[in-house]
């Protein structure tokens, strides 16, 4: 089983979007998957719960020290777990950074965006050396606008911050708003082409095991 944790301090900026986007995809594929919500908000337990059409175990928990053996009893019957985390850097973000072979930190097109960019790329780089051990993290470009003055600047401040990037890029579309109440992940158009672009990407970092991927 792998673990994939979406964390920003950054709220609203898209977290929940790219847990959706990947939990959908990989059940799609056929791979068992799991997601662990530590917002108090419960936004993605709701859409679990209640517009998603896809097979997803959801657990909805706060409390820190439970975050890790939760992730670890879903381990035995599940292919990946995502830790959908608040948007502020609580106690229960530091401890599903802490589990995760993959750590997402969503950024938008605006200057508070990448500020808390920063500040989680250094809270994982902490957690790493805290750990010693390598955290695989990486920013991930969401409500992306090409060929716009705003998103050739937050692409440059990242450059600038020297912070790991992945290429996808997932733009600002109204097929990612629509999922939050159809409850299907796009898999055609350029959001369908964005989603398997990411999760490919994904799996080349590690973040879908071996016998997982075989099996999709
Ligand atoms: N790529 C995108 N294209 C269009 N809309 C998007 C995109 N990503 C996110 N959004 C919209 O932005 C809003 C915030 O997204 P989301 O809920 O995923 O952020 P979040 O980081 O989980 O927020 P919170 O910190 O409150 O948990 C939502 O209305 C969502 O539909
Ligand atoms: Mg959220």
């Amino acid at each position: 089983m792998s673990i994939i944790t979406i964390a920003t301090s950054k709220g609203g900026a898209g977290k929940t979007t790219i847990a959706r986007l990947i939990l959908g995809r990989l059940s799609q594929a056929g791979l068992r998957v799991a997601t662990v919500d530590a917002d108090f908000n419960h936004t993605l337990t709701d859409w679990v719960r209640t517009a998603s059409k896809h097979a997803i175990t959801v657990e909805h928990e706060l409390d820190e020290t439970r975050i890790v053996p939760l992730v670890e009893s879903l381990h035995a019957a599940h292919d990946v777990v995502v830790i959908d985390t608040a948007g502020a850097a609580t106690q229960a973000t530091i401890f599903a950074i802490g589990c995760a072979d993959v750590v997402l930190v969503p950024c938008q097109t605006s200057s508070a965006d990448i500020v808390e960019a920063i500040k989680t790329m250094n809270l994982i780089k902490s957690a790493s050396l805290m750990m010693k051990r390598d955290v695989t993290a990486r920013v991930i470009l969401t409500g992306y606008q090409p060929n716009t003055n705003i998103s050739t600047h937050i692409e440059s401040e990242i450059a600038k911050a020297k912070l790991p990037v992945m290429e996808t890029k997932i733009h600002r579309l109204v097929a990612f708003q629509e999922m939050s109440f159809t409850g299907i992940v796009p898999t055609s158009g350029l959001a369908g082409l964005q989603c398997a672009n990411f999760l490919d990407e994904i799996e080349a970092l590690g973040g879908i095991p071996e016998a997982a991927k075989m099996a999709s």
